[in-house]
C-alpha cells in the first residue's frame, strides 16, 4: 500500500507555492514598514509553557496539542501557536533591556493543532503573527490590528469585517468572571462536560464552547463591557477612537472572547464576508496578553498581537477571484545541436546564471522540435540556438518566442543580448 500524507496536512506543489511566496513577501515588506524584526523559535518548546501561557482550560491544551515524551523522558510540545513561544524567547534573552523599545517582532512558521479537519482548518497550517511587547500605550494596538488589515488590503481583499472586544484588566475580568458563574450556575446542568468543568475553572471559556453555543444562557449571558473599570473603558475608547482616526471599520462584539486564557484589554478578530468561504471565517486574531512575559518568568511587561494563516488568507482570496500575480517566465532557453555545442552549454549556463538570468538547457536527450516544445512549456521569453556551425563561428541564433523575431548573434556579448530583454 502506498504511504499518503497525514490528515489535516498539505502538499504545497509548484505553482501553488508562488502564492506562499507572494504573500510571505508582502508580509515581511509591511514588517519592514511598520519595524518589525523577524524571529525564529524552534518548532517544539517544554509542554509546560503552552500549559502556562495558553492555559490549561483551553480547548488547545487540552484537546489538541501534539505532546510527546522525548528520549530523555522531557514532555515536549510541537507548538500550537506562536506567542508564547516569542514572549518565552523575549524574557529568555532579557529583550526587554535592549535600546529600542517596544519590542517588535514577527514570525511565519507552521503550528500544529489536533483539530477535526474541515476547509479552512489543518492540524499543520502556516502562520503570519507580530507581537509587540514593552508597550501598553493603546496606538500600539491600533498599529497590530492595521498591520493585519494593511496586508489583506495589499493582497486585495475586500469583504473584511473587524471585530473587537475589550476583555479589561484583571479586576474587571474578576467582576465579570463572578457574573458569569451567577448567570451559569443555576443551569449548569443543561451544559455540557466539558461547560460544567469550565464554570469551577474558567467560566469565561464557556462562552466559546463550541456545543452549547445555541443555549438561550450564551445570549443573555453578562456582557464584558458592563464589567470594565473606569482604566479599561477609557483604555478601549483611545484604541477604537486610533482605530478610527485611520479609517479602519469595526464593530464591537462582546462576546468576542477568544480561544486562549493570556489575554486583556483588547480582543480582536478578522472576519472573511465572502460568499461561499465556508463556515470557519476567522482570518485573524490577537489581543493584549499583559501579564503574559511574568507568567513565563519575566519581568512585568505588556504586549499584544496577531497570527493569522496563510492557509485562511488563501481561501479569501479564492472566495473573493482575487488572482495573485505571478512570474514564471525564463529568460532563456538553450537549445544545443550536436555533442560540442551540448557540452559549450554547461559553462554557458552557469554564466547566464551568475548575470542573474534565468536559463535552462534540455537535459532529456531531445531532438530540436521537442527540445522548442520544451522552452514554450517553462514560459522561456528567448531561445538561444548554437549548432556546430554557429560553435565555430562564435555566434548563437537568437530567438524571441513572443514575437517570433530571430537573429544572428555573438556569444561574446550574449549576457547583455538577453539583459537587454
Ligand atoms: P488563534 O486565534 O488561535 O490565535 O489563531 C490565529 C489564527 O490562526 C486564526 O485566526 C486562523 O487564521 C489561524 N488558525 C488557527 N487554527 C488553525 C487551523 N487549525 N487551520 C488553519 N488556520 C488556523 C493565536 O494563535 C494567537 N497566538 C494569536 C496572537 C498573537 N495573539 C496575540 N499575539
Amino acid at each position: 500500500m502506498s504511504i499518503q500524507i497525514p490528515r489535516g496536512t498539505q502538499d504545497i506543489l509548484p505553482g501553488e507555492v508562488e502564492k506562499w511566496q507572494f504573500i510571505e513577501k508582502k508580509a515581511k515588506d509591511i514588517c519592514r514598514r511598520y519595524l518589525y524584526k523577524e524571529i525564529r523559535t524552534p518548532i517544539f518548546e517544554h509542554t509546560e509553557l503552552f500549559q502556562r501561557s495558553v492555559g490549561d482550560t483551553t480547548d488547545i491544551v487540552q484537546k489538541e496539542m501534539y505532546t510527546f515524551e522525548d528520549r530523555g523522558g522531557r514532555s515536549l510540545t510541537l507548538r500550537p501557536e506562536g506567542t508564547a513561544a516569542v514572549v518565552r524567547s523575549y524574557a529568555e534573552n532579557k529583550m526587554y533591556g535592549q535600546a529600542v523599545q517596544p519590542v517588535k517582532l514577527y514570525y511565519f512558521g507552521p503550528m500544529f493543532r489536533y483539530e477535526r479537519p474541515q476547509a479552512g482548518r489543518f492540524r499543520q497550517f502556516v502562520q503570519f503573527g507580530v507581537e509587540a511587547i514593552g508597550s501598553d500605550d493603546p496606538a500600539i494596538d491600533a498599529e497590530v490590528i492595521s498591520l493585519a488589515m494593511e496586508l489583506y488590503r495589499e493582497v486585495g481583499l475586500k469583504k473584511l469585517r473587524l471585530v473587537i472586544n475589550s476583555l479589561g484588566d484583571s479586576s474587571s475580568r474578576k467582576a465579570h468572571r463572578d457574573a458569569l458563574v451567577a448567570h451559569f450556575q443555576p443551569r449548569i446542568g443543561e451544559f455540557c462536560s466539558d461547560c460544567q468543568q469550565r464554570l469551577e475553572t474558567n467560566p469565561l471559556r464557556i462562552l466559546d464552547c463550541k456545543r452549547d453555543r445555541d443555549h438561550e444562557l450564551m445570549k443573555s449571558a453578562p456582557s464584558i463591557l458592563d464589567y470594565l473599570n473606569e482604566e479599561s473603558r477609557h483604555y478601549f475608547e483611545t484604541v477604537k477612537k486610533h482605530l478610527s482616526d485611520m479609517n479602519i471599520e469595526f464593530v464591537v462584539d462582546s462576546t468576542l472572547v477568544r480561544g486562549l486564557d493570556y489575554y486583556n484589554h483588547t480582543a480582536f478578530e478578522i472576519m472573511s464576508e465572502a460568499e461561499g468561504f465556508g463556515a470557519i471565517t476567522t482570518l485573524c486574531g490577537g489581543g493584549r496578553y499583559n501579564g503574559l512575559v511574568q507568567d513565563v518568568g519575566g519581568p512585568d511587561q505588556p504586549g499584544i498581537g496577531f497570527a493569522l494563516s496563510i492557509e485562511r488568507l488563501l481561501s479569501a482570496l479564492d472566495a473573493e477571484g482575487v488572482a495573485l500575480p505571478h512570474e514564471t517566465t525564463v529568460d532563456c532557453y538553450i537549445i544545443a545541436l550536436g555533442d560540442s555545442a551540448m557540452e559549450y552549454t554547461v559553462p554557458l549556463l552557469q554564466e547566464l546564471r551568475r548575470a542573474g538570468l534565468s536559463a535552462e538547457k534540455d537535459y532529456m536527450g531531445r531532438k530540436m522540435k521537442a527540445q522548442f516544445k520544451a522552452a514554450e512549456r517553462v514560459n522561456a521569453k528567448y531561445v538561444l540556438i548554437i549548432g556546430e556551425e554557429e560553435l565555430e563561428k562564435g555566434t548563437a541564433v537568437i530567438k524571441n518566442l513572443q514575437t517570433g523575431e530571430q537573429e544572428n548573434v555573438s556569444l561574446d556579448n550574449i549576457v547583455e543580448i538577453l539583459n537587454r530583454g
